[in-house]
């Protein structure tokens, strides 16, 4: 059942280009328009929201961290997003015109499901983007959009991943759609993209070789840090995460604008620093204030890991390690960069010995607070 593969991570990491494709499929109609009427909240509601709060948790959070960077440029609508177990404990500001998102593979996490209870008794509609038909989530929410993954049975998520992020693109892309906002050369572009994307993340599961050598040189280290800025930041707190998880090691994600605030003291000869670069085209101004980030951290001594986009040669100097990846737009480049850092993760496992599909203390779908 792991289709010859060692580990159904393994398997499911190489089902992600299916899974994308799967996941828009029937969505985009001929003329590029997208099609959800499946999301029963009526055109006229969405027009009214004016205000977007995504709930989740662990990888799922992550998504919706990136979603936010979508929605708010693609509809100008303003967006939050927390932690389910934080949510309703704060006693968040929700109305009749806030579209709650849900995000969840298993549907079954207590925090998010307490999360969207608490939202539609103040009143507010529930989207859940959600991979297991009819769980809790999506039954009690008022809608639901489905990742069409696939069962993931590895405790840590890949491929459900990808999926929300796609989902969460079509969420964006829709709000856009119905709303009028923004609907212009560049969302027609990005839905082409979107629609190309599986293509891509297939690409980089094929150079991925230098990545498993890689970490496997990396063993013996205690530490790993992550940097990314904009939809970057996310992938890096995404691939510590998965650090964590599986190779039981230290690892934490950072906003690269937050180095000089606290932990650019943390570098020192020789730690491994992993560091997601924005695309130089387009947002330059992202890309430029990244690569002089890295330099910073390797004129400390850090052995930099830089993961760039194919033709980006202003990272060349400065990277230890270059893990490319296909140029994408700016907002779908989680996409693709996401995929080194669960292959890397994952090989880590392996190399210190771990059970890669049950780390230790964890359970696949958590239901209780
Ligand atoms: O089933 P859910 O998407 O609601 O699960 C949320 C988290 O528990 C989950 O993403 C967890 O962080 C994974 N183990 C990450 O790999």
């Amino acid at each position: 059942e792991k289709g010859g593969y060692d580990y159904f991570m393994l398997k499911e990491i190489a089902e992600q280009p299916k899974a994308v494709a799967d996941t828009l499929l029937g969505r985009i109609d001929a003329e590029g328009l997208l099609r959800l009427d499946e999301v029963r909240i009526p055109v006229h509601e969405l027009r009214e929201v004016d205000k977007v709060v995504i709930v989740a948790c662990g990888t799922a959070f992550h998504a919706g961290l990136i979603a936010k960077y979508a929605i708010e440029h693609w509809t100008r609508i303003p967006c939050e997003v927390e932690l389910a177990s934080e949510f309703r404990y704060r006693d968040p500001i929700l109305g009749a015109r806030s579209l709650v998102i849900a995000i969840s593979q298993s549907g079954e996490t207590m925090d998010t499901l307490m999360a969207l209870r608490h939202a539609r008794e103040q009143g507010s509609k529930v989207l859940a983007i959600c991979n297991t038909n009819g769980s809790t989530i999506p039954r009690e929410s008022d809608a639901v959009l489905y990742t069409h993954a696939g069962p993931e049975v590895a405790v840590a998520s890949t491929k459900a991943f990808l999926t929300q992020l796609v989902a969460c693109y079509l969420v964006a892309l829709y709000l856009g759609q119905v709303r009028g906002t923004k609907w212009g050369d560049e969302i027609g572009a990005v839905i082409r993209d979107l629609a190309q994307i599986g293509g891509e993340v297939e690409r980089v599961l094929e150079t991925m070789e230098p990545v498993r050598e890689l970490a496997r040189s990396l063993a013996d280290k205690n530490t790993v840090l992550f940097l990314g800025r904009h939809v970057g930041y996310p992938v890096a707190l995404e691939g510590a995460l998965k650090l964590k998880e599986l190779a039981y090691m230290h690892a934490e994600g950072f906003a690269a604008g937050e180095l000089k605030h606290g932990p650019i003291a943390l570098i020192e000869p020789d730690l491994p620093v992993v560091v997601v670069v924005p695309s130089p085209r387009g947002r330059s101004v992202l890309h430029d204030k990244i690569v002089s980030n890295i330099q910073e951290i390797r004129a400390r001594g850090a052995r930099t890991i830089v993961i760039a986009e194919e033709g980006d040669e202003a990272v060349v100097p400065y990277a230890d390690h270059l893990i490319r990846i296909p140029a994408t737009p700016t907002l779908l480049q989680p996409l693709v960069a996401t995929v080194p850092l669960q292959v890397f993760a994952c090989e880590l496992a392996t190399a210190r010995g771990n059970e890669v599909d049950q780390p230790r203390n964890l359970a696949k779908s958590v239901t209780v607070e």
